[in-house]
């Protein structure tokens, strides 16, 4: 899919404030889980980002009335309507978070027929543990070419064992648990902070629900679930991202309203690479001041509150030009290195060795033309591009589309030179493409 590209020049160091917008993972499930209740919910801090608007379009599909003030962000969402449970593969190919319909239309109507998700090329990003632990819950579960055919008279309630903390396995099971028979038990869980937003959100709902530590939610269904209002928690996918993009440039920022707490890996590693970070007395607000001569940094990516894998690559783009060699290791997916190959072509040191980039600091990169291959991989070519010589084309656009609100704009916004250039079909050769040889 070519949807245009993003331009981005040599930036000077990049300074300023800017408002983060609500967290696209934590609203993406909080929309499904709407679906749960009957009537008129309201969401505020809502992103205008692509995949936000598909999902409305799905619950949209299914019979909902939704009114989205863009301007506010505010989302208002009727499900009294609702009567369907069935979603097409096209629909559902759009977004890997459709998969989360399945919780709530399960819960409500004990009935999902849906197309199989689709989402970013990083792995395989199987459904197996959605699939075997509402079969759990008493579930028949019948795939047919590519639909999923589910039902149940009455869900009902399971000891559910997740061998790998699943983000969506954790939130699926979580919706059809509210309204199951009984008590669930989800063990080891997915504790992202996007997970506790959701349960946030159920508990408003009337849902009784109760996070155990180590990792566990109990859940004792109930038969009625209501509408609610709630405001989305801050992005801290988007608060990480543009920490990175002033750390790598060089320049001091100040998030006011990101909390330290769920950065804490990022923040570290942020420290160790030699950047000066302060935090407000009460755990609120971030403020960056980078260091004119980072050193380089080895992470491991993990489930929260370890460091995420979403921050992974724009965090690769900062330790191309830091003193040093890192040795990055992705652990939550199996394939999620596409950013290296490109950051490559923009002269990057980086080899890759099964799960690990071992990244050696060189003096420069230089621009040229790349491709994200997802939302993350976009957020580390626009870092690359802004600390490379010369005009770099990132490619792939619709990724960053998809993951942030005019992300561009605030990085205009604190002194970067990046467009957006939106068009179905390219003319002539794109900015950048002649200079893949050049030196700065
Ligand atoms: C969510 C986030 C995504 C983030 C990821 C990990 C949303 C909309 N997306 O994705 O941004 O990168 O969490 O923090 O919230 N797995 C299986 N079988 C399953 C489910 C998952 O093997 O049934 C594997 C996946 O292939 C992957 C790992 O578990 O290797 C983690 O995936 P998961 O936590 O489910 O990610 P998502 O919910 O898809």
């Amino acid at each position: 899919m070519n949807n245009g590209y993003l331009k981005v020049e040599h930036a000077q160091a990049l300074t300023g404030q800017v408002e983060l917008v609500g967290a696209k993972n934590a609203v993406l499930v909080i929309i499904a889980s709407l679906v749960l209740t009957a009537g008129k919910s309201v969401l505020h801090n809502v992103p205008v980002s692509a995949d936000v608007l598909e999902m409305i379009e799905l619950l949209r599909h299914l019979g909902a009335v939704i009114f989205f003030d863009t301007e506010k962000h505010m989302l208002t969402v009727d499900t009294s309507l609702v009567r369907s449970w069935t979603v097409s593969s096209t629909i559902m190919q759009k977004t890997r978070a459709s998969i989360l319909i399945m919780g709530a239309l399960l819960a409500r109507f004990g009935k999902a027929h849906v197309g199989l998700p689709g989402g970013d090329a990083i792995g395989k990003r199987p459904i197996d543990y959605h699939v075997k632990n509402f079969a759990k819950m008493g579930v028949s579960i019948r795939s047919e070419a590519d639909c999923l055919y589910a039902e149940v008279d009455m869900l009902s309630a399971a000891r559910i064992i997740l061998e790998y903390p699943s983000v969506g396995a954790t939130e699926n099971i979580l919706m059809a648990a509210t309204r199951a028979h009984g008590v669930t038990k989800i063990i080891n869980a997915a504790c992202e902070p996007e997970v506790l937003d959701l349960i946030a959100v159920l508990q408003k709902m009337g849902a009784r629900i109760v996070v155990e530590t180590p990792a566990t939610i109990i859940v004792e269904g109930v038969d009625f679930l209501h509408p609610v209002e709630h405001h989305i928690m801050f992005d801290r996918l988007e608060a990480g991202s543009l920490l990175m993009a002033v750390a790598a440039t060089g320049g001091e920022i100040y998030l006011s309203q990101a909390s330290a707490d769920l950065l804490d890996v990022v923040l570290l590693k942020l420290e160790e690479m030699g950047h000066s970070i302060t935090v407000g007395s009460d755990g609120k607000g971030i403020h960056l001041k980078a260091t004119s001569t980072p050193q380089a940094v080895s992470f491991k990516t993990g489930p929260f509150p370890g460091f995420p894998t979403d921050l992974q690559a724009p965090m690769m783009a900062l330790q191309c030009l830091a003193t040093g060699t890192s040795i990055i290791e992705e652990t939550v997916f199996e394939n999620r290195f596409h950013h290296a190959y490109e950051l490559q072509k923009m002269g990057a040191s980086i080899k890759i060795e099964y799960n690990k980039a071992i990244v050696t600091g060189v003096e420069y990169l230089y621009g040229t033309q790349v491709s994200a291959s997802d939302i993350r991989a976009s957020t580390a070519l626009v870092i690359a591009g802004m600390i490379a010589h010369g005009t770099t084309t990132v490619l792939g656009v619709h990724h960053w589309k998809r993951g942030y609100e005019a992300l561009e704009k605030k990085l205009q916004h604190l002194g970067a030179v990046i467009s957006l250039h939106e068009a179905d079909v390219l003319h002539g050769p794109l900015p950048g493409i002649q200079k893949e040889q050049a030196t700065p």
